[in-house]
């Protein structure tokens, strides 16, 4: 993607999620709205997620219309392969938190351009009024317009904290769970945030070492995958190949000091 209409793109996503986290959710979050669910009683949806989306889609197709957009709520289009230019988005990423916190929660886009790489990666925490942002091409990944550190400090795995969700580490139909245990008891401490994309960030900013969940969709890893990639960490699937960014990833991200050690000691898919 040509480096003047990535500047343009970024300066518009930019403004848009302003507006839509700060105008219409942060001043809007006591009010009443509706709430759905979707595949099961867990699975929440409410109509800000879907006027968030809407919003984005419509912003999106007046100005780039030869855009597609992959979005949650289905204000986007059928896409199966990655040509052309892609936004990938998560109007909210832990809907759950919305819910039944008012915070924790954040905005996720990804925009990606023929398939080659993340272009552009914005994860913003509303509630926080904190934006991450990460562009192609060495720039780096950024909090509120502050350039992130490198992943590059050594770190090991006793000394490190790793983002988990409860979910994957008691199934045992999808993850050796013994091994999952005796993770939890060799590093220094888990944490479980509730947003994937927050999750990325955090690795992103080096306040965590490492997310490790079964079930991720392209929305909720799209913008994570290229600030992670900026700072100089890693984002695997669970079985070490690289992920399909069209379909559903078991995924480790994590700083690559500790990613061989993961694999190979803690992380066994069954
Ligand atoms: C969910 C959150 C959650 C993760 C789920 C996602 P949503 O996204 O990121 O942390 O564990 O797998 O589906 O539905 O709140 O956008
Ligand atoms: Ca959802
Ligand atoms: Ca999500
Ligand atoms: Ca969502």
């Amino acid at each position: 993607m040509d480096k003047t209409i990535r500047q343009q793109i970024y300066s518009d996503v930019k403004k848009w999620i302003y507006q839509a986290g700060g105008e219409q959710i942060r001043v809007q979050i006591d009010d009443k709205y509706q709430i759905d669910t979707k595949s099961s009683a867990n699975d929440l949806v409410t109509e800000v997620d879907r006027e968030t989306e809407k919003f984005f889609a419509e912003k999106i197709r007046d100005k780039y219309p030869s855009h597609r957009i992959v979005g949650e709520e289905g204000y986007g289009d059928k896409v199966d392969t990655l040509d052309g230019t892609i936004w990938i988005i998560d109007p909210i990423d832990g809907t759950m938190n919305f819910v039944h916190q008012k915070r924790n929660f954040a905005i996720s886009i990804g925009i990606y351009h023929d398939g080659i790489g993340g272009e552009i990666g914005l994860i913003y925490n509303v509630m926080e009024d904190v934006l991450y942002t990460g562009i192609r091409g060495g720039e780096g990944a950024f909090r509120n317009n502050e350039k992130l550190p490198q992943l590059t400090e050594q770190v090991s795995i006793d000394t490190s904290i790793i983002a988990l969700n409860s979910s994957m580490a008691f199934d045992n139909n999808r993850i050796n769970e013994k091994k999952v245990q005796q993770l939890i008891m060799d590093i220094r401490g888990t944490r479980s945030y509730g947003s994937a994309a927050l999750e990325f960030a955090y690795v992103a900013e080096g306040i965590v070492d490492a997310y490790v969940t079964m079930r991720l969709a392209p929305w909720d890893i799209a913008a994570g995958l290229i600030l992670v990639n900026e700072v100089g960490g890693i984002t695997v699937q669970a079985n070490g190949q690289s992920v399909d960014l069209l379909g559903t990833n078991a995924i480790l991200t994590c700083n690559k000091c500790i990613k061989e050690e993961l694999l190979e000691n803690y992380i066994e898919l069954k």
